[in-house]
């Protein structure tokens, strides 16, 4: 794979972005849009936890630096700026210690706003903004510094109200439109999910080549993150999960210190953030390189299920198809094991009508993909009506709508449950870009067949390579 190259901003994109919350905003009738980055967050004395930027903040900007705040003013007269940036000045000295700063001048003119500000005017020029306009748009009531800031500058305006400035009369919240606005990707997206997909299977390669009876699952960790950060990826995703033997049933497990023993399944899921959008992979694989008989006819149903999943995941689907069609699979496989009671259930209608999968199935099928790794985005269609039960419809999937699928069988001992499959955790998941009549899978460059990932991991042995031969 080739070493990543110097990102460049894609201006352009941002811009549009911007453009089309102008659009809707005008339309709904104009009015005010603040969008804060994250804050930082200390860990201990001096050291912070790594930063990172707030998602809606970034999709809108693509300013990464901290202290920093999006104005969108959709009823600015024809000759004021529009797309206010506000963040953090020059300073040669905080630059010595903690690195290069934009300043409002370079972010400017580098991210194409029309005006940017030093933070520290924030509370001066916020209120000559909303001054005569008629509605403010943020995130309600998703933070309460935030709240506090609006309600400190909303008494800023009304504060001038003898003098005839009117304060915005109405509040509405900005992330229904931002959160349909990230539901369907761009190409630029796209194209920087493909490749972070690309990296995550690679680290997957490299942990399976680097795996075998006695390793810790830390060191199988650490295989990961150097693959992240070897090939441009900023971070992981979210918190590794890299489970030997009968920890792979337990959902969240972090990578602990366990020795993976000769029999042992390992289940790891684990992937990279690159520059701001999140990947998502889960494989699971034994620790001698072979799988046992019972692993293998767990394996395969749960392979089976994915495969399912994806075969319906196509614009038209409903979000909720892939799912029912793992769950269908996954429940004649639990008949067919004996894994449940093949007496109790006249059908797998019956399992699945019962939700009698539930014990070893309990989680859904995918969640949305994307700057966050459970990206947002409604999965019901809002406003829709509501069937008898009162819920809404699930969402229909539509192209350039990114999800994950990820099916699982977790098989915790259980009386009357055969002990051949005890404490056996399997889930495979890949990432999918729902397209016209189908999906496109990126996360496939890394093994999922069971034969495959047993090649792979003979292979690995054979050259005695920790992933460098096969990568
Ligand atoms: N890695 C978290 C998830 O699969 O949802
Ligand atoms: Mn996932
Ligand atoms: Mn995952």
């Amino acid at each position: 794979m080739n070493q990543p190259t110097e990102p460049t901003i894609a201006i352009d994109v941002y811009r549009k972005r911007r453009e089309r919350v102008f659009a809707a905003l005008r339309a709904a009738g104009g009015g005010v849009a603040i969008v804060p980055t994250g804050p930082e967050a200390l860990r201990n004395r001096d050291a912070d936890y790594p930063y990172r930027h707030d998602s809606y903040f970034y999709y809108l900007t693509g300013f990464t630096e901290p202290e920093a705040l999006l104005v969108l003013d959709a009823s600015a007269a024809p000759d004021a700026p529009a797309s206010v940036l506000f963040c953090r000045e020059k300073n040669v000295e905080r630059e010595t210690w903690e690195g290069f700063r934009f300043g409002p001048e370079g972010a400017r003119e580098a991210f194409g706003f029309d005006a940017a500000f030093a933070i520290g005017e924030v509370d001066a020029q916020v209120p000559r903004i909303l001054a005569d306009k008629p509605v403010l748009h943020y995130a309600l009531g998703s933070s309460s510094e935030l709240d506090a800031q609006v309600r400190g500058w909303l008494d800023a305006v009304r504060a001038q109200g003898r003098g005839g400035v009117a304060a915005p009369t109405a509040a509405r919240d900005l992330i229904p439109l931002l959160d349909d606005m990230r539901l369907i990707k761009d190409e630029h997206e796209l194209a920087i999910m493909r490749r972070a997909g690309q990296i995550s299977a690679q680290a997957h390669r490299r942990a399976m080549a680097a795996c075998h009876p006695g390793v810790r699952e830390y060191e199988l960790e650490a295989e990961l993150l150097y693959t992240f950060r070897k090939f441009g990826a900023q971070a992981p995703a979210y918190t590794s999960i890299v489970a030997a033997g009968a920890n792979a049933c337990v959902l969240h497990y972090p990578a602990g210190n366990a020795i993976a023993q000769d029999g042992d399944l390992i289940l790891i899921d684990a992937a990279c953030e690159l520059d701001g959008y999140a990947s998502d992979i889960t494989r699971t694989f034994p620790a001698s390189g072979r799988f046992t008989p019972a692993q293998r006819e767990l394996y395969d149903i749960v392979l089976a299920a994915q495969q399912a999943a994806i075969d319906v995941t196509r614009a038209g689907a409903t979000f909720d198809d892939p799912h029912q069609a793992a769950v269908r699979v996954l429940s004649q496989g639990l008949l067919d094991t004996g894994i449940l009671d093949r007496t109790k259930f006249a059908s797998v209608n019956n399992v699945i009508a019962e939700r009698a999968y539930a014990p070893f199935y309990m989680h859904r099928t995918g969640h949305w993909l994307g700057i966050d790794v459970h990206d947002c985005g409604d999965y019901r269609e809002r406003g829709a009506p509501r069937d008898e039960t009162g819920a809404l419809p699930w969402r229909t999937l539509k192209p350039g709508m990114t999800l994950t699928i990820e099916p699982g069988l977790y098989i915790r001992p259980t009386e009357g449950v055969p002990e051949r499959y005890w404490n056996i955790g399997i889930r495979i998941e890949d990432d999918a870009i729902v397209t016209a009549n189908g999906c496109e899978l990126l996360t496939r460059d890394v093994a999922v067949g069971a034969d495959a990932i047993e090649a792979l991991m003979q292979a690995a042995r054979a050259s005695n390579e920790t992933g460098k031969s096969i990568a």
